[in-house]
């Protein structure tokens, strides 16, 4: 049994609606998804939502709402999210679900048993927002706290400890041997720079009870619930462990039973291929998630890969001040491919982005309308008036500029460069475009002469239309299969292999133009 590529995205707090941020990070994770499998992988996508701790209590409080049947409401907007942008993900995780719950509680007796937890008193500065403890280098230089982090006290406090400091020497060697650990680069530097600069602390896993009820309870001392990011982390690892992945169970040894044998053919998933996640939380995945693997004996990811933060209008997006982008509310306006094009086009993976509505239509307008939309359209329209839509006979004027961008695809997904494939698509859609404007086939029409000529053009303009569905697919899988329903063909453009030159068969007939992105004004 093959293990699949392992991908997954951050699980997102269900403290509130999914916003761009979210939906953004679900596209790129679904376009690295798709990508893979054209290329013939074998592919499993996990998205899910982080449903514990104190933000959640607190939203589920302010609604007067049972925490449970706040987080189920929430938890189906977000699922509703996964339908909506078109996600290929394979699961959807909740941390409220048993088969996450045991996993963590067999989890942590294992790192119990094996002597990295303990117990003791502890005295600091406690970010209720955040819900973290604040050190001394939290401090701004008059010595308060930073706003954001909302009101902090000193408190004190019996807790559990999770022995991380040990590994700092370990997580550094490991880093600079796996330059392909945290990606892009810069975000590796960071990790590194802070490892070699400051002394890791023990973690704090652990919140009394009378302070957090909506937890895991830990184990071992039930007056005390598991902290949200242990908890949250471990939703990679125990997804494949429920759906019986025997390798992955196997670390945790005696501590886990599987609730049932499971019924579908088993999978393997583990070790993630991928984790996918905002430049915000790259300590808990850089640093805390290695050192608790590590620690109880379990193959490490290989990749975090991190990617930037959306504005909008130059402004942090905030539902207070009303400076938001609904993903919902997108789509239902443009449609799902329109919304995954732009933030895809708009934002290599790494730096921060900025979301301005006039950038969205004008992409929409120039490169999906005009660009894509008007080649597809004027290219099946030209079959059917000269050729009353049958398929010429093979010929291959862009073959090979169509051969070289496929190459450079697989390359680009490969790498992770979704923004640069994009790019070299749309540098195909251009040279297709200028080949209608230099090869002028209604002017070909007029002469009998040239009809030879003009079914080259014909064969060529479809076939490249062929080939740009089969390119589009991992990005704009509705426009893709659209294509290929206009072009009449009843395959799948899911396979990159198929963008091969030549796959349109002479004397095929093909189906009626529709307007793929019809223009706005
Ligand atoms: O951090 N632009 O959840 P979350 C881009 N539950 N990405 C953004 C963004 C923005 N403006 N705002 C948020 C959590 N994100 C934890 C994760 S994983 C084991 C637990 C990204 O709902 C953010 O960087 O606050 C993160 O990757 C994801 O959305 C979920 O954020
Ligand atoms: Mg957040």
């Amino acid at each position: 049994m093959n293990k699949r590529f392992y991908i997954t995205t951050a699980i997102d707090y269900v403290n509130g609606e999914p916003h761009l941020g979210h939906a953004y990070e679900k596209v790129i994770a679904d376009v690295i998804a798709r990508a893979r499998r054209s290329l013939g992988e074998e592919v499993f996508y996990l998205t899910g939502t982080d449903e514990h701790g104190q933000k959640v209590q607190q939203a589920a409080a302010a609604e007067g709402k049972d925490p449970q049947a706040y987080c189920d409401e929430l938890a189906a907007r977000f699922q509703a999210l996964t339908r909506v942008l078109n996600l290929s993900n394979d699961e959807f995780i909740r941390t409220t679900q048993p088969r996450h719950k045991r996993v963590v509680t067999a989890l942590l007796n294992l790192l119990h048993a094996r002597g990295e937890l303990y117990k003791a008193p502890y005295r600091g500065w406690y970010s209720w927002k955040e819900e973290t403890f604040l050190t001394e280098r939290d401090r701004r230089p008059d010595g308060t706290f930073d706003p954001a982090w909302g009101e902090v006290r000193e408190i004190v406090e019996e807790n559990w400890y999770f022995r991380m400091s040990r590994y700092q020497h370990w997580l550094v060697e490991y880093l600079e041997k796996n330059p392909d650990f945290v990606q892009p680069d810069y975000r590796r530097n960071e990790v590194l720079g802070f490892l070699r600069s400051e002394a890791l602390e023990d973690l704090c896993i652990s919140r009394p009870r009378a302070r957090l009820s909506w937890g895991i309870p830990l184990p071992f001392d039930p007056d005390y619930v598991n902290y949200v990011w242990f908890d949250a982390l471990t939703n990679y690892y125990s997804l494949p462990v429920a759906l019986g992945d025997a390798e992955a169970a196997r670390p945790l040894g005696e501590f886990y039973r599987a609730e049932a044998p499971p019924t579908e053919a088993p999978l393997r998933l583990w070790p993630a291929d991928i984790h996918v996640i905002g430049k915000d939380i790259v300590k808990f995945h850089a640093v805390y998630w290695p050192i608790m693997l590590r620690a109880a004996g379990i193959p490490l990811p290989r990749q975090v890969l991190v990617h930037g933060w959306w504005q909008k209008d130059g402004a942090k997006m905030s539902k207070t001040t009303g400076n938001v982008v609904d993903p919902f509310a997108v789509v239902a306006d443009w449609g799902a491919d329109a919304f995954r094009y732009y933030v895809v086009r708009e934002l290599d993976i790494g730096p921060d982005g900025n979301w301005t509505d006039a950038g969205f239509k004008a992409r929409y307008q120039a490169e999906l309308a005009n660009g894509l939309g008007n080649l597809v359209n004027r290219s099946l329209a030209m079959l059917r008036r000269y050729r009353a839509g049958r398929v010429p006979a093979r010929s291959g004027e862009l073959a090979a500029e169509a051969g070289q961008t496929a190459a450079q695809l697989a390359d680009h997904w490969r790498q992770n460069r979704l923004q640069a494939g994009l790019i070299a698509i749309w540098n195909l859609v251009a040279r297709a475009n200028q080949y209608v404007d230099q090869t002028a086939p209604f002017k070909l029409a007029k002469d009998p002469a040239q009809a030879a000529r003009l079914d080259e053009v014909l064969y060529t303009l479809a076939e490249t239309c062929r080939v740009l569905a089969v390119m589009l697919w991992p990005y704009l899988p509705q426009t893709a299969e659209r294509i290929f329903q206009q072009l009449g063909l009843t395959g799948s453009p899911a396979r990159l292999s198929e963008a091969a030159w030549g796959g349109l068969p002479p004397g095929h007939t093909v189906g009626e133009p529709q307007p793929l992105f019809p223009r706005r004004d």
